[in-house]
């Protein structure tokens, strides 16, 4: 199948192809999604064929209002989900709540009882969700285990040919996954760290945990997508932590004699060698977050054997940065 680019103009068109049972992937403020029918379960299977995502891995159901949630979730959250959309959505946090039995299917929730639920701040998709009148499934755009696609141009290099077509609106803006937050346990648990932090969900509800950094692999995880292989590239990246660590480990990885890359802020770009293949980060984790994924998308394009990327340890706001990174390095830090 060819697969179309099409312009926020042409929503309609994107949403005659939901109708009709084909895959239209979408535009969010933090990465590209894959959409599909959140009610069909024969066409939600189809986002995992085209992804080869395993499928116990649950899918988050994109809404354009919060109305929308409540045909499916059941109201034992209301009260606690509601402040939490009244104060973050539209935007990058994504709810898990217990579903009414049988209003999702199995291809939806994995087979549990609950479902993400989240309203993506994008003008273009909020339309397309309102005009399709359905909630619409929406994992992240990428063949699985790749990074999550910033720009329509890395949705098509995943997945041309295998869905119909593709909404372009331009670079996302924050460029890391949505928050996710259970609500279904005792103290509202965070599964995976976005931009919304704990910080600012305390100024909305009394109490947050933070679980993802105990998903380990033996375990079954709450968010069971926390498990698989992530964000990695062909490339081995090394984290660099310390900034003062650059110049030594860039002279060690010199001496190996194959293409290297470097992901970093424009101040370390600035020292490294001619023939080091340079991705820019911006100047802080904001931007970093922000550019990371197609950093680690474009250094591999230029098949490079290393990555040494920038660790920003300490910074504000720097959790979803540092979870993403560790992930695609599988945890391998450059020591001095
Ligand atoms: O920003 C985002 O969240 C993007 C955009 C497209 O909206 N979507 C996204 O979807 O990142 P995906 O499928 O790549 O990640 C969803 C995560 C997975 O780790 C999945 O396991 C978890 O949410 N998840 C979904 N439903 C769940 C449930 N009922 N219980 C626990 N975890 C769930
Ligand atoms: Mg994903």
């Amino acid at each position: 199948m060819e697969t179309e680019i099409l312009k926020d103009s042409q929503i309609q068109r994107a949403v005659d192809f939901l109708s009709d049972g084909q895959l239209v992937a979408f535009p969010t403020e933090t990465v590209y999604g894959l959409g599909a029918d959140a009610t069909r379960s024969d066409i939600v299977k189809n986002v995992y064929a085209a992804k080869g995502r395993p499928s116990d891995n649950p899918l988050i159901v994109h809404v354009s209002s919060p109305e929308m949630v409540w045909q499916y979730a059941d109201n034992s959250y209301k009260p606690l989900a509601e402040k939490l959309m009244k104060n973050f959505w539209p935007g990058p946090l994504t709810i898990i709540m217990p579903i009414q039995k049988d209003s999702l299917s199995k291809a939806v929730t994995g087979g549990l009882s609950t479902a993400a639920f989240r309203m993506p701040n994008n003008k273009v998709t909020l339309s397309l969700i309102e005009k399709f009148g359905k909630p619409i499934v929406g994992p992240s755009a990428n063949t699985s285990g790749k990074p999550s696609p910033t720009l329509a141009k890395h949705v098509y290099h995943d997945l041309k040919g295998k869905i119909a077509a593709i909404l372009d609106d331009g670079p996302t803006i924050l460029g890391v996954e949505s928050t996710v937050i259970d609500l279904s346990t005792d103290v509202p648990t965070i599964l995976r760290p976005g931009m919304i932090t704990v910080e600012d969900l305390l100024k909305v509800i009394d109490d947050v945990r933070s679980d993802h950094h105990k998903v380990k692999d033996e375990e079954i995880p709450k968010a069971p997508g926390m498990k698989y292989k992530h964000y990695a590239p062909s490339a081995q990246v090394v984290i660099v932590d310390d900034v003062n660590d650059f110049p030594k480990a860039i002279s060690e990885y010199q001496e190996k004699n194959v293409p290297i890359g470097i992901l970093a802020t424009d101040e370390i770009l600035k020292e490294a060698p001619d023939d080091f293949r340079k991705f820019s980060l911006g100047n802080d984790v904001i931007s970093a977050s922000k550019h990371l994924f197609a950093g680690l998308r474009g250094l591999d394009a230029e098949n490079v054997n290393y990555i040494l990327a920038q660790g920003f340890p300490n910074a504000d706001h720097g959790d979803a940065y540092r979870n993403r990174l560790n992930k695609s390095a599988g945890q391998k830090h450059y020591e001095n």
